[in-house]
């Protein structure tokens, strides 16, 4: 581990020094997912971090520790979805057949499904409508066009999925993977958004010209708003207008039911069997991004279980420093025989320099938010899209948790200094 490593490291050069350096606690996944009382993991943080990698191993992990999980994936990498058995987008859990040797000596077991937001959207639909009106959202081109591409509503949708994978009680740990959004906030705030959404001035403005006309249009949106509905009007084309209209009367029926049922899985996510992950890479945006993640959570009072820091780069020879292994190399420049020690002596230095700034960073999350786990998990020479990688990723995350950090009272104050 990075923190661990500096921690000793730092020890050995000034033990004084290293009581301030500010490190985290170890994030004790092994726990985590060993505690029966854990039935919602929650894998969140800003696009392409290893959010669904890290949701795919652990849920893994999980069950070769005896759990009944099921993994909810948004959006695998294709190779990732056929190591996991997954073909359809089709919101069905199905067993991941690789996995069953490796869980049946534990008993537990995996399962695993992509989230069809469409699917979704329209089960909601169906579920909270007569049938014939059922029919008439669903074809409408403007609920279509709202139920497969309105920002959030696919965040909405995993949201509501998780609550009907719950509600059915097959599984005794569901593992989230949360929409690639550019924002880790995206995910909490769809609720809202949603229903602001539907409550909003947009669509007042859109539904209202078929709604009331003329004057009447005038005293619903005000004048202002009137002429840019009529704007809308003529880019859109009278037909959608009405097709608006239809659709948020229809939808009026379903009002309540997408506000209860976003309150109920919001309100799902805050109890104690809730655990969130926040996932970053150890640079300096996402961790800036996880810093905030991590600060709304606690706001809303969602239950942090800590911060995944996804790809780090551990050096192997971390007594090699950087500019040693850099004046080596050049040492070696003048004979054309040592070339290849030589470039692999400035791999090293880079790599050593990587190692340094992450350590920074991850310094500086820890100075920021001292109470919340930390686990590193090494970058794999290649993409992880098989069952044996994933495994290699599930055993840094739930390797046990060695090392206790020294108390961090003095470091919270002195680790402010080091900034990338
Ligand atoms: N620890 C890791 N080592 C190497 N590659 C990784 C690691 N974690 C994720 N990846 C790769 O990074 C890419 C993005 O990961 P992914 O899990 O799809 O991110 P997200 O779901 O957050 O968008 C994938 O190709 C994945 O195989
Ligand atoms: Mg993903």
């Amino acid at each position: 581990m990075s923190g661990a490593r500096s921690v000793s490291r730092s020890a050995k050069a000034s033990p004084s020094r290293a009581r301030t350096v500010a490190t985290s606690p170890a994030l004790d996944l092994a726990a985590v997912i060993a505690d029966p009382g854990t039935r919602i993991i929650v894998c969140c943080g800003a696009g392409g971090v290893g959010k669904t990698t890290i949701s795919a191993a652990l849920a893994l992990a999980a069950a070769e520790a005896g759990r009944q999980v099921v993994v909810m994936t948004i959006d695998p990498a294709r190779r990732l979805a056929q190591s996991l058995g997954l073909k359809h987008l089709d919101n069905t859990p199905r067993d991941v057949p690789a996995a069953a040797e490796l869980t049946a000596a534990s008993g537990g077991h995996l399962q695993a499904m992509m989230l069809d937001m469409k699917r979704t959207f329209d089960e909601i639909v169906e579920a909270h409508s007569e049938p014939a009106r059922a029919r008439q959202i669903l074809e409408n081109p403007f609920y279509q066009a709202l139920s497969s591409s309105f920002a959030g509503t696919q965040e909405y949708m995993a949201m509501e999925k998780l609550g009907q994978l719950r509600e059915t009680g097959k599984w005794d740990l569901i593992i989230v993977d949360t929409p690639p959004s550019r924002s880790a906030l995206d995910f909490l705030d769809a609720p809202h958004r949603m229903s602001r959404f539907l409550d909003g001035t947009m669509i007042r403005l859109l539904s209202a010209p078929a709604r009331a006309g003329g004057r009447a249009y005038l005293k619903v949106v005000g004048a202002g708003l009137a002429i840019f509905g009529r704007i809308i009007a003529k880019i859109l084309g009278g037909q959608l207008l009405k097709d608006v209209s239809h659709f948020v009367g229809a939808l009026d029926t379903m009002f309540g039911g997408f506000r209860q049922r976003a309150q109920a899985t919001y309100d799902l996510l805050r109890q104690p069997g809730t655990a969130f992950l926040v996932v970053a890479a150890p640079e300096p945006d996402a961790l800036r991004e996880a810093s905030y993640f991590v600060d709304r959570l606690s706001t809303d009072q969602m239950p942090l279980a800590g911060l995944v820091l996804n790809r780090v780069h551990p050096s192997t020879v971390p007594a090699l420093s950087a500019g040693r292994a850099e004046g080596a190399a050049e040492n070696l420049a003048s004979s054309r025989t040592d070339v290849v020690v030589a470039s692999l002596l400035r791999i090293h230095a880079e790599r050593m320099r990587t190692d340094a700034q992450e350590q920074r960073l991850a310094r500086r999350f820890a100075s920021a938010h001292p109470d919340v786990p930390v686990r590193p998990v090494p970058a794999a020479a290649q993409d992880v899209h098989d069952l044996t990688a994933l495994r290699e990723i599930g055993d840094h995350l739930t390797a046990p948790v060695t090392a206790r950090r020294p108390r961090k009272t003095p470091a919270r104050r002195a680790s402010s200094r080091p900034t990338a």
